[in-house]
C-alpha cells in the first residue's frame, strides 16, 4: 500500500525499446535503440517479478516497445506465470506478430492482449505505422478472440486532424467484432514531434459524437484499471475511455512500471524513476529488493503534476512501455 492508501498490486514492464513499427506518434526519425546490455535480460525480469509477488503484487503486463519481437517471450510468460502469488499475466502488441504467436502464448499461460491499432483504413495504416500491415493486424484480432483471450482489447489512440475522422468506425467495429476499444487521449510523450496541445481529444468529446448515433450503456470496468467503459447496446461490444490528460485517474492507480532498461517508474507522468538494475546486477539480496520496490511504492506522487497540457515527458511510451 502507498502513503495514499492505494494498493499497488499490478506491474507493468517494458521487455525491449524495440519495435517492428515506426508509429509516427511515438518515434522520430532517429529513434534510438538501448544498447543490448542495459536492456534486462529474462533471468533479470523474473526475479523482479518473484521479488513484487512476494511483496502482494499479483498482476503482470509485458509491454515494449514490442514484446512479441524478443526471441522466446513464451519462455518468460511461463516463468512468471509460475511464480506463486501471479494470478493474472496480460500483454500489450501492436498485434502484427500476435496471429502467428497466439496459440503457443496462450499454452505459456496469457490470459489476455491489447492490441493497439489507431487505423481501420490499410493505407493509412502503413502511413501511421511506415509498414504494411494492416491484414496482419486484423488477422491477429480474430485469432486472438478465436483463442479465447477474452475480452480482446482493442487501444485507439486519436489525434486531431490525423485519425479522428474514424471515432464512429471505431465504435462500429467495436460492435461488429465483439471486440472492446478503448480510446486513449494522446499524451505527452517523447521524442515525437507530432504532439502538442491542440492535438489532444478529450474523451468527452469522442464520447458525445459516439452518442450521437450509437446507444451506450455504463458498464464495470472488469480490469479495475482507469478505463471508462460502456456496452455497445445490441452487441458484445463495449467502447471505453482512458483520459490520463483530460482527467486526474490517480486516485485509483494500482501500479508501478519496469522500464527496458530496469528502471522503476512510480508514476507514468514524471520523469523520477529508480535505479532498480543496479541492484539486481550487484547481488543484492532479496530483502534489499523489497526495501527498494518498498521506497518505490511510498515516493508514488498523490496526483501527475500538470504537465499535461504544456510540457512533455523526456521518454517516448516505448522505452517506458505503454
Ligand atoms: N499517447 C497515448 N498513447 C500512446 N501510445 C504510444 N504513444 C502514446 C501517446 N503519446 C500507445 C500506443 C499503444 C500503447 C502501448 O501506448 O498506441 O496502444
Ligand atoms: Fe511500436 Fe507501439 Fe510505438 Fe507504434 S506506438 S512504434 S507499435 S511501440
Amino acid at each position: 500500500m502507498d502513503k495514499f492508501n492505494r494498493i499497488i498490486d499490478y506491474v507493468r514492464i517494458s521487455v525491449t525499446d524495440r519495435c517492428n513499427l515506426r508509429c509516427r506518434y511515438c518515434v522520430n526519425e532517429a529513434f534510438p535503440y538501448m544498447p543490448h546490455t542495459e536492456v534486462l535480460r529474462y533471468e533479470e525480469i523474473i526475479r523482479f517479478v518473484r521479488v513484487c509477488a512476494e511483496l502482494g503484487v499479483t498482476k503482470i503486463r509485458l509491454t515494449g516497445g514490442e514484446p512479441l519481437i524478443k526471441l522466446d517471450i513464451e519462455f518468460l510468460l511461463k516463468e512468471i506465470n509460475a511464480i506463486d502469488g501471479i494470478k493474472d499475466i496480460s500483454l500489450t502488441t501492436n498485434g502484427v506478430y500476435l496471429g502467428k504467436k497466439v496459440r503457443q502464448l496462450k499454452e505459456a499461460g496469457l490470459r489476455r492482449v491489447n492490441i493497439s491499432l489507431d487505423t481501420l483504413q490499410p493505407e493509412r495504416f502503413t502511413y501511421i505505422t511506415g509498414v504494411d500491415a494492416y491484414k496482419e493486424v486484423l488477422d491477429s484480432i480474430e485469432k486472438a478472440k478465436d483463442m479465447g483471450l477474452n475480452p480482446v482489447k482493442i487501444n485507439t489512440v486519436i489525434i486531431r486532424g490525423f485519425n479522428d475522422d474514424e471515432i464512429l468506425d471505431f465504435a462500429r467495429f467495436a460492435k461488429a467484432w465483439d471486440v472492446e476499444v478503448r480510446f486513449i487521449e494522446f499524451m505527452p510523450f517523447g521524442e515525437s514531434t507530432l504532439w502538442d496541445s491542440t492535438k489532444i481529444i478529450p474523451s468527452r468529446e469522442i464520447e458525445e459524437l459516439i452518442r450521437k448515433t450509437y446507444a451506450l450503456a455504463p458498464s464495470p470496468n472488469s480490469s479495475k484499471g482507469p478505463a471508462k467503459m460502456f456496452n455497445m447496446v445490441g452487441s458484445l461490444g463495449r467502447i471505453g475511455f482512458i483520459s490520463p490528460v483530460s482527467t486526474h485517474i490517480c486516485k485509483e492507480c494500482n501500479r508501478l512500471r519496469l522500464t527496458s532498461n530496469g528502471m522503476i517508474k512510480p508514476c507514468l507522468f514524471s520523469d523520477t524513476e529508480f535505479d532498480v538494475k543496479q541492484l539486481l546486477r550487484n547481488n543484492a539480496s532479496d530483502d534489499e529488493l523489497k526495501e527498494f520496490i518498498s521506497r518505490c511504492v511510498r515516493e508514488k506522487p498523490e496526483r501527475k503534476h500538470e504537465i499535461g497540457l504544456v510540457r512533455k515527458c523526456q521518454k517516448s511510451l516505448r522505452n517506458i512501455g505503454g
